[in-house]
């Protein structure tokens, strides 16, 4: 079989990481998916920062647009950020160059997510974001694949591993918010810009596009109730521990008789709840599916080596040959999203 060839814009958190994953597993990859796998070209802002990470054998693009258009590669893979600038722009000229795309880029998909897999689909190329959502946890495969012989009525959990750390060392060590924001960030976990994890955007993000494909609908990150974890206090938290709650950050999508709800805010967890029992930089997603019954999967919702796992899980589908489409059916039979009515309380 011939190389399949990655260009990988972006060498933050997650791109050091996946660089040494493909180091490390490369060739067991290309036993497992009968293709071996290679990273021909790389993109960063600062060429001659010491990464930790051997790029001596890659072509250097200072323009991550020139590296989506390069002859020189098959996949593109895009751990740059943002829902526009460079990201937006390399995406989309990989995609009109026919290469194929893999994002950990939630802000990006919330945003253009069904217009960039309708050109997706029309090129004849993949658009994988496996790592988009919930990091390491397989959430994206589980409710496009395994679980399309369902309805699903409600998707929900812990969805930013950020909010999750602060809160839960908050709780455990009475620490500040803002110590606790540091030191997420200096492991990795949050966004280049905080704001959109601790006001709760970065898990409105997320459920909208576990929303599309659980329903079958667009992708509506503005029908997303939002409301972040900044104003919460240790007292707070304390108060809640009291009553015998913990406070979590949940985002719950579900299908009511009158349309489909997306909210995000903080919540008083029951103590003796599995969700509750979630600590640190950790999620958990819990799905409600006619056949399937409810299912909840955890594990890391950050941090570069689990969000890794999740990028080349997708390329390795890629070097199968496998195309499941963006949400798991064409663009075009995304459903407009209905909003259920307000209900009287
Ligand atoms: P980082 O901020 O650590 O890395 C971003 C990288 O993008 C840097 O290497 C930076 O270059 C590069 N970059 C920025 N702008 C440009 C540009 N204009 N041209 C070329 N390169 C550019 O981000 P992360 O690795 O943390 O995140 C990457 C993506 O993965 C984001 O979409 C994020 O939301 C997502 N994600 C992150 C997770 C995490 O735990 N960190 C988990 C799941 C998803 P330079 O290094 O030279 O400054
Ligand atoms: N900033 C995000 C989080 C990264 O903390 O969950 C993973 O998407």
């Amino acid at each position: 079989q011939t190389v399949l060839r990655l260009g990988v814009a972006g060498l933050g958190t997650v791109g050091t990481s996946l660089l040494r994953l493909v180091e490390r597993h490369g060739q067991d990859l290309a036993v497992r998916t009968r293709r071996p796998i290679a990273i021909t070209g790389v993109s960063a802002r600062d060429r001659d920062r010491d990464r930790g990470v051997d790029i001596s054998g890659c072509g250097w693009f200072d323009d991550p647009v020139a590296l989506a258009r390069s002859a020189e590669i098959d996949v593109f893979v895009e751990l740059i950020g943002g829902a526009e600038g460079a990201a937006n722009e390399a995406v989309r000229a990989a995609i009109s160059s026919g290469k194929h795309v893999v994002t950990a880029n939630k802000a990006l998909l919330a945003r253009h997510g069904a217009e960039l897999a309708a050109a997706a689909e029309a090129k004849g190329v993949s658009l994988n974001f496996e790592a988009a959502v919930a990091g390491g946890i397989p959430i994206i495969k589980t409710l496009r694949e395994s679980l399309a012989g369902n309805t699903v009525s409600r998707v929900f959990g812990i969805l930013n591993g950020t909010c999750n750390y602060i809160l839960t060392r908050m709780e455990r060590e009475g620490l500040s918010f803002e110590a606790c924001l540091a030191e997420a960030q200096r492991l990795g976990y949050a966004e280049a810009d905080p704001t959109f994890d601790v006001d709760g955007f970065d898990t409105a993000h997320k459920l909208s596009l576990l929303a599309a494909i659980s329903f079958g609908t667009e992708i509506d990150a503005d029908a997303v109730y939002v409301e972040g974890i900044r104003s919460i206090t240790t007292a707070d938290i304390e108060a809640a521990d009291e009553l015998g709650y913990r406070i979590k950050l949940l985002g719950v999508a579900s299908r009511t008789d009158t349309g489909f709800e997306q909210r995000v805010h903080p919540t008083m967890v029951p103590k003796s709840s599995p969700i509750a029992r979630v600590d640190g930089v950790t999620n958990a997603v819990a799905v409600e599916a006619d056949f399937v019954g409810r299912l909840v999967l955890s594990g890391p919702g950050a941090g570069g080596d689990a969000t890794a796992s999740s990028v080349m899980s997708d390329i390795a589908d890629i070097a199968r040959g496998d195309v499941v489409g963006t949400f798991g059916r064409p663009a075009s039979a995304l459903q407009p999203y209905r909003r259920a009515q307000m209900r009287a309380h």
